[in-house]
């Protein structure tokens, strides 16, 4: 079932008055940015809208020392509506400055997700007095197409930008790929591939991947297709990212094919799976057997990574919500959050690759020094660490495999708990009672668990992120990763771990840290 359709439908009204509103719009109808961010539930080292609603990270691109990251952006509602590429631009991905809108709707309709490259050799001839073109390619969406019944409303359009963003033209033989009747055509992901000296773009297809390539951006030939029956198809497929990457410590090179799909995630509802395999320039092959997750929280969607980094170093920024609910979480002035920007890694345990993502080394910039301490607790017995604010913070530890509790709460008794189980490798998050939850049904209803077979050795290592809105829970450097909204409806203080085991636990390198704020 196509979420659009069911969207899309209560959006009908919606949708029409703006196709008026969007002639008229102005960056001046937008709320002026100065505001602090003390919102309740605002996140202060995430990226989140000034106001109104956020979905998909869009057009990831590093240019001239400048971190672009355009988004889903609704500007006249908390709920999804009528989409616009919206803009920020950092120095370190973490402190962001807004930006005016990057790309309004026009007569071939709404802007869907999609990326942007650097055409440095100005194969597409946007470029002008030597300045390389920065070219958006994204996802027309026609609502008046799809109300009609069609199935071809969604085709692939570009605009270039001369001044690195801050302004852009679209092209005027948009669009560059039609549709001949594929319900689900939509995100394109452009990278430049060196060996066949071509563009090549990800764009998926309903249940499956198609891959295009292209010299100037423009002409695009259809070069192979992916997926059909592979992977988890709970969904439809959207969002895709293709790229090379080293597996640490060898030689070895292996292609990462990152899918986000609608529904069928592993705790419910949205969520981003990868596959490993070879790219050879036409067609993408894996013979993965195991659907993998890059993350296994209920919030971290349609992810994808950055074209032309330094160092061609892999970052990667999610939507931190789910579908599930994203419409009806408790925020007033704005709606979601991204993830923090991480670092993605492949490494290789025996036959197997994981993908690890962890949080971009710079955000040890916002992190205070804080004491580290060790414990030992007897079965049965708790350990109890009191604080002045843990929804800011880092906290860290290593733990010993043996079964224990975590849990952080305040005083109106809320909780949100961390359970490690030993004998079926479950790390489970429990949020029924973490603040507001009762907004959605799906939303706290039930544990969350993250399966985590290939832990090797006696401990493992966690750390963990609370940004007022959000906990991101990474294990061993990014191997496994669980990113879940919360709403605490205040501070948690405390802090107490239980050993739920018959032998001693081992607490290791224990530590609390508070994060600076980028918006205060
Ligand atoms: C993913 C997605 C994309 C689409 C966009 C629309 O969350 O559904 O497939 O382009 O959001 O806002």
């Amino acid at each position: 079932m196509n979420r659009y359709h069911t969207l899309h439908i209560a959006l009908i009204f919606m949708v029409l008055s703006s196709c008026t509103q969007n002639s008229k719009t102005k960056d001046s109808d937008i709320a002026p940015f100065e505001k602090p961010y003390d919102e309740q539930y605002r996140p202060q080292y995430h990226f989140s809208p000034f106001s109104a609603w956020m979905n998909d990270p869009n057009g990831l691109v590093y240019n001239d020392g400048v971190y672009h990251l355009f988004y889903q952006y609704y500007p006249y509602a908390t709920v999804w509506g009528p989409m616009h590429w919206g803009h920020a631009t950092s120095n370190d991905m973490l402190h962001w400055q807004h930006k005016p809108i990057a790309l309004y709707p026009d007569e071939n309709g709404l802007i869907f997700s999609g990326s942007a490259v650097v055409d440095k050799n100005n194969t597409s001839g946007f470029g002008k007095d030597g300045i390389a073109p920065l070219v958006a390619i994204y996802t027309y969406h026609l609502m008046e197409g799809e109300k009609s019944g069609s199935n071809d409303f969604q085709t692939q359009g570009i605009a270039y930008s001369l001044d690195n963003g801050e302004t852009f033209t679209k092209y005027e033989e948009n669009p560059v790929i039609g549709n001949e009747g594929i319900r689900d055509l939509r995100d394109p992901k452009v990278f430049w591939h060196d060996d066949t000296k071509s563009w090549i773009m990800a764009l998926v297809a309903g249940d499956h991947l198609k891959l295009y390539r292209s010299k100037n951006l423009k002409q695009w030939d259809i070069i192979s297709d992916f997926g059909e029956d592979q992977g988890a198809q709970g969904g439809v497929w959207e969002c895709p990212d293709l790229f090379e990457m080293q597996v640490e410590g060898t030689d070895e090179k292996k292609w990462v094919l990152i899918i986000s799909i609608g529904s069928g995630g592993p705790n419910g509802g949205s969520a981003t799976q990868y596959f490993v395999g070879d790219f050879d320039g036409t067609t993408f092959t894996s013979n993965q057997e195991k659907i993998k997750w890059l993350d296994w929280g209920t919030d971290n969607y349609a992810g994808v990574t950055y074209n032309n980094t330094p160092d061609n170093e892999r970052l990667f920024i999610g939507w931190m919500s789910n579908w599930q609910y994203a419409l009806k979480t408790p925020t007033k002035k704005w709606r979601s959050a991204m993830t923090l920007p991480r670092t993605l890694q492949l490494k290789k345990y025996g036959d197997e690759y994981m993908l690890h993502n962890s949080p971009v080394s710079k955000i040890d910039t916002l992190i205070q020094p804080s004491e580290t301490k060790g414990f030992t607790i007897e079965p049965n017995e708790s350990q109890k660490v009191t604080a002045q604010n843990l929804n800011q913070a880092k906290i860290a530890f290593t733990a010993t495999k043996k079964d224990f509790k975590m849990s952080l709460s305040n005083k109106k008794d809320e909780r949100l708990t961390l359970i490690y189980d030993d004998a079926s490798d479950l790390l489970m998050l429990d949020r029924t009672q973490s603040g507001a939850t009762s907004f959605n049904y799906e939303f706290g209803n039930k544990l969350h668990h993250m399966v985590t077979d290939q832990l090797k050795g006696e401990d493992f290592k966690v750390e963990i992120y609370m940004d007022w809105s959000s906990i991101e829970i990474f294990i061993n450097d990014g191997q496994y990763v669980m990113t879940q909204q919360i709403f605490p409806t205040e501070v948690y203080t405390d802090l107490v771990f239980e050993n739920l085991s018959d032998s001693n636990l081992d607490i290791r390198e224990f530590s609390i840290s508070t994060i600076k704020s980028v918006w205060q």
